[in-house]
């Protein structure tokens, strides 16, 4: 029987998750079937229930229920207890096993799709809500020479790098939570895990922080993530938008799932060949 998987979310209709997985299928010859579920805002456990029910083999999660989702699993791993939130959930017999490949995808885009180098780089990552946190320890674990995490509301950063720091002392990542407005360094990538630009603003940082060459990555794609990419191209940087983070989150998902990583670089291309 075709096993099978689905993207639980709300809302749902544009996810391009059952594309992109649709593809690894194809190109990794796996026996799979993968649709999305429209889910009601108070109806999360009880969908993920009815799905284990009828066989479904595993899950991806996206807005709202990101957060809602990691406390339902039975073994969670150590990037999802850090992010306290998950992405993807695997069913086996009575276990329900999650993790969070946000991160990873994010790390992954970068070095394999844009050739971004981490060691001896100082990253910023912008906003420190759940987009952050999702990505800030597979950050740690690329281990660049430092990451500075500014937010509107600054006690939410301090509140996140003080959850990261054993992982960053492990790694010798030096970690900071400035207030934003004192952000005045230049960085060697810049990350935007605000949803500012959705409001057609760029993001709230001073330009200050690009030199020509940074990288500068927006964790959307679409029009969400328009306004950001224009700043940073204004400003001489290497604008990058979160597709490429979509294909590898799914990518690791895929592997979590089925034990193969599909490939992933097609699978972008095609994409953005789709969206162009
Ligand atoms: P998500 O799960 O997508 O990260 P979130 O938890 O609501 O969503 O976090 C949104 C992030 O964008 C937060 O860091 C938020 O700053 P606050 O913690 O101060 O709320 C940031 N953000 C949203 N709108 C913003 C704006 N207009 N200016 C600056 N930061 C903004």
């Amino acid at each position: 029987m075709t096993d099978r998987y689905c993207v639980m979310g709300n809302p749902v209709e544009h996810s391009k998750s059952p594309w992109i997985h649709a593809r690894f299928a194809q190109l990794a010859g796996q026996d799979m079937e993968y649709h999305k579920r429209l889910v009601p805002m108070d109806g999360f456990a009880a969908a993920l229930q009815r799905f284990r029910e009828e066989g479904g083999k595993g899950c991806n999660i996206t807005v709202p229920f990101k957060f809602e989702a990691a406390p339902l699993a039975t073994k969670l791993s150590a990037r999802a207890a850090l992010a306290g939130a998950c992405n993807v959930l695997k069913f086996d017999g009575d276990e329900v096993i999650a993790d969070n490949t946000d991160g990873i995808g994010l790390v992954s885009d970068l070095i394999r799709n844009a050739g971004v180098t981490f060691a001896r780089h100082d990253v910023l990552v912008v906003g420190a809500g759940g987009a952050a946190a999702g990505v800030l320890g597979p950050l740690i674990e690329a281990k660049p020479r430092s990451i500075v995490v500014a937010n509107r509301t600054q006690a939410k950063a301090q509140f996140l790098i003080d959850r990261h720091a054993e992982l960053a002392e492990h790694h010798r990542v030096r970690l900071g939570a400035p207030e934003l407005q004192h952000v005045r360094d230049t960085f060697d990538i810049v990350i935007n895990a605000t949803a500012t630009s959705m409001s057609g603003e760029a993001a709230p940082i001073s330009a200050e922080v690009l030199r020509r060459g940074t990288v500068a990555v927006d964790l959307m794609y679409g029009p969400a993530s328009r306004a950001f990419l224009e700043w940073a191209q204004r400003h001489g940087a290497q604008a990058r938008d979160g597709l490429g983070m979509l294909v590898e989150q799914a990518a690791e998902a895929f592997l979590f799932w089925r034990g193969v990583r599909p490939p992933s670089g097609p699978v972008l291309a095609e994409l953005r060949a789709t969206l162009a």
